[in-house]
């Protein structure tokens, strides 16, 4: 049984077992988050896709005030550690059992650069994360093309969450694609309506979806209970 709770654009809490893991936390300048860092509840963990500004967000802040380790891929965990957070590093393809759950980074097309990482050194592979918490696993895709890889999750997936948003990531037609590979129970659109450009309906990725997967469509604040 997990609770997974919406907070805008890529950002994601997974409670299970009394551990919170959160995912992409932009929360400071997210015209679509309900909530600000300060109204979090205790975090365990915070899960990074990748290091562009509207998913990185806040981790570092929320990291060192909850005491939780940020996992991303190592160099993202370097700049978060080099900021002063508790990191623990793995990369694409790597899964690790952590104390509130298992977590395997996959692979995701799309940029790699750090907010804030003024030396390029820290630029990154961006990845999708597969978190395995109260006997349900989530598919966090980050931010990604379509990739035939996801093909590799076929039947492993629970929950997966999914850009529909366009432009940057994967839009509706594609989307639709993803889950088509992956075959989740759920599916959960994400990363849209954020920002004009990345303008998108649903309603339409429900409709386009139709019975291969019960979409569910969360608006900022709203939980699904999975059990
Ligand atoms: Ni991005
Ligand atoms: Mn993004």
């Amino acid at each position: 049984m997990l609770t997974l709770t919406f907070h805008g654009h890529a950002c994601f809490l997974i409670e299970a077992d009394d551990r919170r893991i959160l995912i992409d936390p932009f929360l400071t300048g997210n015209p679509a988050a309900d909530i600000g860092p300060d109204k979090l509840p205790k975090i365990d963990a915070v899960l990074l896709s990748h290091g562009h500004g509207d998913h990185l967000g806040d981790a570092v802040a929320i990291a060192t005030k909850h005491g939780a380790t940020v996992v991303a891929t190592y160099e993202l965990a370097q700049f978060c550690n080099d900021q002063g957070a508790t990191v623990h590093s793995m990369h694409i393809g790597g899964a690790h059992r952590f104390p509130w759950g298992t977590v395997k980074l996959v692979p995701a097309f799309h940029g790699g650069a750090v907010e804030g990482d003024l030396t390029g050194k820290y630029t990154t592979n961006p990845c999708g994360l597969v978190v395995t918490a109260g006997g349900k696993t989530v598919y966090h895709t980050g931010d990604t093309a379509l990739t035939v890889e996801m093909r590799l999750l076929e039947g492993r997936v629970d929950v997966m969450l999914v850009p529909i948003g366009d432009n940057y990531t994967m839009g509706i037609d594609d989307a639709v694609r993803a889950i088509e590979f992956v075959k989740p129970q759920i599916a959960i659109p994400m990363h849209y309506n954020t920002f004009d450009v990345i303008k998108a309906d649903p309603q339409e990725f429900r409709r386009k979806v139709g019975n291969r997967a019960d979409v569910v469509i969360l608006r900022p604040g709203e939980s699904l209970k999975h059990s």
